[in-house]
Protein backbone atom coordinates (compact mmCIF):
# COMPACT_ATOMS: atom_id res chain seq x y z
CA UNK A 1 0.00 0.00 0.00
CA UNK A 2 1.60 3.17 -0.97
CA UNK A 3 1.12 6.41 1.64
CA UNK A 4 -1.37 9.26 0.57
CA UNK A 5 1.07 11.67 -0.41
CA UNK A 6 1.51 15.02 2.13
CA UNK A 7 -0.43 18.08 1.24
CA UNK A 8 1.10 20.94 0.57
CA UNK A 9 1.42 23.90 3.56
CA UNK A 10 -0.11 26.49 3.41
CA UNK A 11 0.04 29.27 6.30
CA UNK A 12 -2.39 31.98 6.65
CA UNK A 13 -1.89 35.24 9.02
CA UNK A 14 -5.16 36.30 9.18
CA UNK A 15 -7.88 33.99 10.77
CA UNK A 16 -10.01 32.03 8.34
CA UNK A 17 -13.88 31.31 8.82
CA UNK A 18 -15.34 27.51 7.84
CA UNK A 19 -15.99 28.73 4.41
CA UNK A 20 -12.78 29.93 3.79
CA UNK A 21 -10.84 26.96 5.30
CA UNK A 22 -13.81 24.84 3.16
CA UNK A 23 -12.23 26.58 -0.07
CA UNK A 24 -8.59 25.61 0.95
CA UNK A 25 -8.99 22.09 2.11
CA UNK A 26 -6.97 20.54 -0.60
CA UNK A 27 -3.41 21.78 1.04
CA UNK A 28 -2.25 21.98 5.06
CA UNK A 29 -3.44 24.84 6.09
CA UNK A 30 -1.77 26.14 9.31
CA UNK A 31 -3.12 29.85 10.76
CA UNK A 32 -0.64 31.71 12.48
CA UNK A 33 -1.15 35.18 13.99
CA UNK A 34 2.09 36.80 13.34
CA UNK A 35 1.84 39.47 16.18
CA UNK A 36 1.08 37.09 19.07
CA UNK A 37 2.87 34.13 18.05
CA UNK A 38 6.42 33.31 18.73
CA UNK A 39 9.15 34.27 16.25
CA UNK A 40 10.28 30.84 15.82
CA UNK A 41 7.07 28.85 16.08
CA UNK A 42 6.06 31.51 12.86
CA UNK A 43 8.95 30.59 10.86
CA UNK A 44 8.68 26.72 11.88
CA UNK A 45 5.47 27.16 10.06
CA UNK A 46 6.95 28.85 7.79
CA UNK A 47 9.61 26.50 6.69
CA UNK A 48 7.32 23.99 5.13
CA UNK A 49 4.84 26.40 3.50
CA UNK A 50 4.27 26.73 -0.57
CA UNK A 51 1.61 29.66 0.15
CA UNK A 52 1.15 32.66 2.49
CA UNK A 53 -2.13 34.55 2.71
CA UNK A 54 -1.58 37.83 4.63
CA UNK A 55 -2.58 41.51 5.53
CA UNK A 56 -1.32 44.61 5.51
CA UNK A 57 -0.81 44.01 9.49
CA UNK A 58 1.46 41.01 8.56
CA UNK A 59 4.75 42.12 7.41
CA UNK A 60 7.12 39.40 5.50
CA UNK A 61 10.27 41.02 6.10
CA UNK A 62 13.67 39.57 4.36
CA UNK A 63 14.68 37.72 7.92
CA UNK A 64 11.28 35.87 7.98
CA UNK A 65 11.19 34.67 4.52
CA UNK A 66 14.83 33.28 4.91
CA UNK A 67 12.86 30.34 7.12
CA UNK A 68 10.52 30.24 4.22
CA UNK A 69 12.52 28.38 2.16
CA UNK A 70 9.73 26.27 0.11
CA UNK A 71 7.32 29.77 0.09
CA UNK A 72 6.09 30.53 -4.21
CA UNK A 73 3.42 32.26 -2.99
CA UNK A 74 2.33 35.39 -0.90
CA UNK A 75 -0.85 36.63 -1.27
CA UNK A 76 -2.06 39.31 0.58
CA UNK A 77 -5.51 40.99 1.39
CA UNK A 78 -4.46 44.02 0.84
CA UNK A 79 -3.74 46.36 -2.49
CA UNK A 80 -0.47 47.94 -0.76
CA UNK A 81 2.28 46.03 -0.75
CA UNK A 82 4.90 47.92 1.14
CA UNK A 83 4.94 45.29 4.32
CA UNK A 84 5.91 42.88 2.12
CA UNK A 85 9.63 42.63 0.94
CA UNK A 86 9.85 42.12 -2.55
CA UNK A 87 13.59 42.44 -3.30
CA UNK A 88 13.58 39.45 -1.52
CA UNK A 89 10.52 37.50 -3.21
CA UNK A 90 11.95 39.02 -6.62
CA UNK A 91 15.35 37.53 -6.02
CA UNK A 92 13.98 34.33 -4.75
CA UNK A 93 11.22 34.13 -7.54
CA UNK A 94 8.47 33.98 -5.76
CA UNK A 95 5.38 35.17 -6.93
CA UNK A 96 3.48 38.45 -4.77
CA UNK A 97 -0.75 38.45 -5.54
CA UNK A 98 -2.64 42.02 -4.03
CA UNK A 99 -5.96 42.16 -4.30
CA UNK A 100 -7.07 45.66 -6.01
CA UNK A 101 -10.70 44.94 -5.26
CA UNK A 102 -11.31 48.30 -2.93
CA UNK A 103 -11.11 51.38 -5.43
CA UNK A 104 -14.57 52.41 -5.11
CA UNK A 105 -14.45 52.36 -0.93
CA UNK A 106 -11.11 54.34 -1.07
CA UNK A 107 -12.37 56.36 -3.61
CA UNK A 108 -15.58 57.33 -1.45
CA UNK A 109 -13.60 58.03 1.53
CA UNK A 110 -11.24 60.21 -0.50
CA UNK A 111 -14.07 62.25 -1.24
CA UNK A 112 -15.55 62.18 2.19
CA UNK A 113 -12.14 63.76 3.14
CA UNK A 114 -12.18 66.35 1.02
CA UNK A 115 -15.89 67.11 1.89
CA UNK A 116 -14.97 67.12 5.77
CA UNK A 117 -11.71 69.56 5.17
CA UNK A 118 -13.35 71.57 2.45
CA UNK A 119 -16.60 72.02 4.26
CA UNK A 120 -15.11 71.83 7.90
CA UNK A 121 -17.22 69.41 9.28
CA UNK A 122 -14.47 68.43 12.90
CA UNK A 123 -15.47 72.21 13.50
CA UNK A 124 -19.37 71.73 12.60
CA UNK A 125 -19.25 68.14 14.80
CA UNK A 126 -16.87 69.13 17.71
CA UNK A 127 -19.21 72.18 18.12
CA UNK A 128 -22.25 70.34 18.10
CA UNK A 129 -21.30 67.92 20.75
CA UNK A 130 -20.47 71.16 22.76
CA UNK A 131 -24.06 72.23 22.26
CA UNK A 132 -22.84 75.06 20.12
CA UNK A 133 -24.91 75.99 17.13
CA UNK A 134 -22.35 77.61 14.51
CA UNK A 135 -24.16 77.72 11.64
CA UNK A 136 -21.73 80.81 10.49
CA UNK A 137 -18.88 78.42 9.96
CA UNK A 138 -18.13 78.98 6.30
CA UNK A 139 -16.23 76.42 4.15
CA UNK A 140 -15.11 75.95 0.41
CA UNK A 141 -16.58 74.44 -2.51
CA UNK A 142 -15.29 72.25 -3.83
CA UNK A 143 -17.04 73.22 -7.06
CA UNK A 144 -14.44 75.10 -9.57
CA UNK A 145 -11.48 73.99 -7.64
CA UNK A 146 -8.89 71.98 -9.28
CA UNK A 147 -7.72 68.70 -8.03
CA UNK A 148 -4.45 66.89 -8.56
CA UNK A 149 -4.29 63.43 -8.55
CA UNK A 150 -0.95 62.31 -7.32
CA UNK A 151 -1.09 58.91 -9.19
CA UNK A 152 -3.71 57.82 -11.75
CA UNK A 153 -4.30 53.87 -11.46
CA UNK A 154 -7.47 52.35 -10.06
CA UNK A 155 -8.22 54.66 -7.61
CA UNK A 156 -6.59 58.01 -8.52
CA UNK A 157 -9.50 57.39 -11.33
CA UNK A 158 -12.48 56.27 -9.21
CA UNK A 159 -11.47 59.43 -7.34
CA UNK A 160 -11.88 61.57 -10.51
CA UNK A 161 -14.84 60.23 -11.29
CA UNK A 162 -16.48 61.34 -7.89
CA UNK A 163 -14.62 64.88 -8.11
CA UNK A 164 -15.67 65.37 -11.66
CA UNK A 165 -19.54 64.67 -10.60
CA UNK A 166 -18.85 67.48 -7.99
CA UNK A 167 -18.08 69.72 -11.01
CA UNK A 168 -14.31 70.19 -10.08
CA UNK A 169 -11.77 70.73 -12.22
CA UNK A 170 -9.40 67.51 -11.92
CA UNK A 171 -5.79 67.20 -13.43
CA UNK A 172 -3.27 63.98 -12.76
CA UNK A 173 0.46 63.80 -12.37
CA UNK A 174 1.68 59.74 -12.79
CA UNK A 175 5.57 58.71 -13.42
CA UNK A 176 4.22 55.95 -15.45
CA UNK A 177 4.67 56.67 -18.53
CA UNK A 178 1.90 54.25 -19.70
CA UNK A 179 -0.80 55.42 -16.89
CA UNK A 180 -4.13 55.55 -18.89
CA UNK A 181 -6.11 58.68 -19.48
CA UNK A 182 -9.62 59.70 -18.85
CA UNK A 183 -12.11 62.48 -20.05
CA UNK A 184 -12.08 64.98 -18.79
CA UNK A 185 -9.09 64.66 -17.09
CA UNK A 186 -5.59 66.53 -18.05
CA UNK A 187 -2.17 65.40 -17.54
CA UNK A 188 0.24 67.44 -16.07
CA UNK A 189 3.64 67.39 -17.04
CA UNK A 190 5.38 67.57 -13.84
CA UNK A 191 4.31 66.94 -10.16
CA UNK A 192 5.37 70.70 -9.51
CA UNK A 193 3.55 72.13 -12.09
CA UNK A 194 -0.02 70.26 -10.62
CA UNK A 195 1.12 70.84 -6.63
CA UNK A 196 1.37 75.21 -7.96
CA UNK A 197 -1.97 74.77 -10.06
CA UNK A 198 -4.29 72.50 -6.89
CA UNK A 199 -6.20 73.72 -4.67
CA UNK A 200 -6.82 69.97 -3.12
CA UNK A 201 -3.38 67.17 -3.67
CA UNK A 202 -4.83 63.91 -2.91
CA UNK A 203 -2.03 60.72 -3.29
CA UNK A 204 -3.00 57.65 -4.74
CA UNK A 205 0.68 55.87 -5.27
CA UNK A 206 2.10 53.33 -3.47
CA UNK A 207 4.59 53.46 -1.22
CA UNK A 208 8.18 52.62 -2.37
CA UNK A 209 11.60 54.09 -2.62
CA UNK A 210 11.06 56.99 -4.98
CA UNK A 211 7.24 57.46 -3.00
CA UNK A 212 8.15 58.14 0.44
CA UNK A 213 7.90 61.52 1.27
CA UNK A 214 7.12 62.79 -1.79
CA UNK A 215 5.41 65.27 -0.04
CA UNK A 216 8.10 67.02 2.18
CA UNK A 217 9.17 70.52 2.90
CA UNK A 218 10.46 71.45 -0.61
CA UNK A 219 6.77 70.08 -2.49
CA UNK A 220 4.90 71.50 -0.03
CA UNK A 221 6.62 75.11 -0.49
CA UNK A 222 5.15 74.55 -4.37
CA UNK A 223 1.38 74.04 -2.82
CA UNK A 224 -1.24 77.29 -2.06
CA UNK A 225 -1.20 78.44 1.23
CA UNK A 226 -4.85 77.42 0.86
CA UNK A 227 -4.25 73.63 -0.37
CA UNK A 228 -5.83 70.90 1.31
CA UNK A 229 -4.10 67.70 1.04
CA UNK A 230 -5.63 64.31 1.63
CA UNK A 231 -3.75 61.03 1.79
CA UNK A 232 -5.43 57.52 1.52
CA UNK A 233 -2.10 55.91 0.23
CA UNK A 234 0.34 55.17 3.16
CA UNK A 235 1.50 57.42 5.30
CA UNK A 236 5.20 57.07 4.72
CA UNK A 237 4.44 59.72 0.85
CA UNK A 238 3.72 62.60 3.59
CA UNK A 239 6.93 63.97 5.52
CA UNK A 240 4.53 63.92 8.40
CA UNK A 241 6.50 66.43 10.64
CA UNK A 242 6.97 68.85 7.26
CA UNK A 243 3.12 68.80 7.15
CA UNK A 244 2.40 69.55 10.68
CA UNK A 245 4.87 72.50 10.68
CA UNK A 246 3.29 73.92 7.21
CA UNK A 247 -0.29 73.05 8.69
CA UNK A 248 0.88 74.94 12.05
CA UNK A 249 2.64 78.26 10.22
CA UNK A 250 -0.72 78.21 8.10
CA UNK A 251 1.39 77.62 4.86
CA UNK A 252 -1.49 74.85 3.96
CA UNK A 253 -5.14 75.03 4.58
CA UNK A 254 -5.85 71.95 5.89
CA UNK A 255 -5.24 67.83 5.42
CA UNK A 256 -7.56 65.07 5.51
CA UNK A 257 -5.37 61.67 6.72
CA UNK A 258 -6.60 58.28 6.76
CA UNK A 259 -2.68 56.89 6.66
CA UNK A 260 -0.22 58.04 9.09
CA UNK A 261 3.85 57.48 8.77
CA UNK A 262 2.80 55.79 12.40
CA UNK A 263 -0.15 53.83 13.04
CA UNK A 264 -1.92 53.96 15.78
CA UNK A 265 -0.06 57.70 16.28
CA UNK A 266 1.99 58.44 19.38
CA UNK A 267 0.16 60.17 22.27
CA UNK A 268 0.18 63.93 21.46
CA UNK A 269 0.51 63.80 18.02
CA UNK A 270 -0.04 67.91 16.85
CA UNK A 271 -2.02 66.62 13.50
CA UNK A 272 -5.14 65.10 15.86
CA UNK A 273 -5.58 68.68 17.78
CA UNK A 274 -5.54 70.71 14.61
CA UNK A 275 -9.18 72.10 13.62
CA UNK A 276 -8.70 71.54 10.16
CA UNK A 277 -7.04 67.90 9.82
CA UNK A 278 -9.44 65.36 9.97
CA UNK A 279 -7.45 61.55 10.66
CA UNK A 280 -9.31 58.81 10.35
CA UNK A 281 -7.53 55.06 11.79
CA UNK A 282 -7.00 53.21 8.44
CA UNK A 283 -10.34 52.89 7.03
CA UNK A 284 -10.35 53.28 3.26
CA UNK A 285 -11.49 50.07 2.64
CA UNK A 286 -12.98 49.24 5.59
CA UNK A 287 -16.99 48.09 4.59
CA UNK A 288 -17.89 45.03 4.90
CA UNK A 289 -18.73 44.43 1.37
CA UNK A 290 -15.16 45.46 0.13
CA UNK A 291 -13.24 43.28 3.16
CA UNK A 292 -14.91 40.31 2.30
CA UNK A 293 -14.24 40.85 -1.51
CA UNK A 294 -10.36 41.61 -0.58
CA UNK A 295 -10.88 38.48 1.46
CA UNK A 296 -12.34 36.57 -1.38
CA UNK A 297 -9.84 37.75 -4.11
CA UNK A 298 -6.69 36.76 -2.01
CA UNK A 299 -7.95 33.35 -1.31
CA UNK A 300 -8.66 32.86 -5.26
CA UNK A 301 -4.79 34.29 -5.91
CA UNK A 302 -3.87 32.17 -3.58
CA UNK A 303 -5.65 28.86 -4.96
CA UNK A 304 -4.55 29.64 -8.38
CA UNK A 305 -1.19 30.21 -7.51
CA UNK A 306 -0.89 27.07 -5.56
CA UNK A 307 -2.76 25.13 -8.59
CA UNK A 308 -0.13 26.76 -11.08
CA UNK A 309 -3.00 28.50 -12.65
CA UNK A 310 -3.18 31.55 -14.49
CA UNK A 311 -3.49 34.94 -11.79
CA UNK A 312 -4.11 38.47 -12.86
CA UNK A 313 -3.25 39.93 -10.09
CA UNK A 314 0.29 38.79 -9.44
CA UNK A 315 2.50 41.87 -9.07
CA UNK A 316 6.00 42.68 -10.88
CA UNK A 317 8.10 44.86 -9.97
C1 LIG B 1 -4.73 48.27 1.34
O1 LIG B 1 -5.41 47.37 0.86
O2 LIG B 1 -3.57 48.49 0.98
C2 LIG B 1 -5.37 49.09 2.40
O3 LIG B 1 -4.64 50.23 2.68
C3 LIG B 1 -5.53 48.26 3.64
O4 LIG B 1 -4.28 47.98 4.14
Amino acid sequence: MTAAPIPARVVSAVPLGPEQLDRLAEWEVIVVDFSRTPRPEVEAALSEAEGLLVNSHAPVDASLLEAASRLRIISTISVGYDHISVATTTSRGISVANAPVLSDAVADLTLGLMVMVARRLKEAVGDMNRGVWSDGLLGADLRGKTLLLVGFGRIGREVAARALACKMRVCAFDARADAPGMDGVEWVATLADGLHRADIVSLHVDLNPSTFHLIDDTTIALMKPSAIVVNTSRGGVIDQAALARALGEGRLGGAGLDVLETEPPAAGESLLAMANVVVLPHIGSATVETRNAMRDCAIDNLIACMRNEHCEHILSF
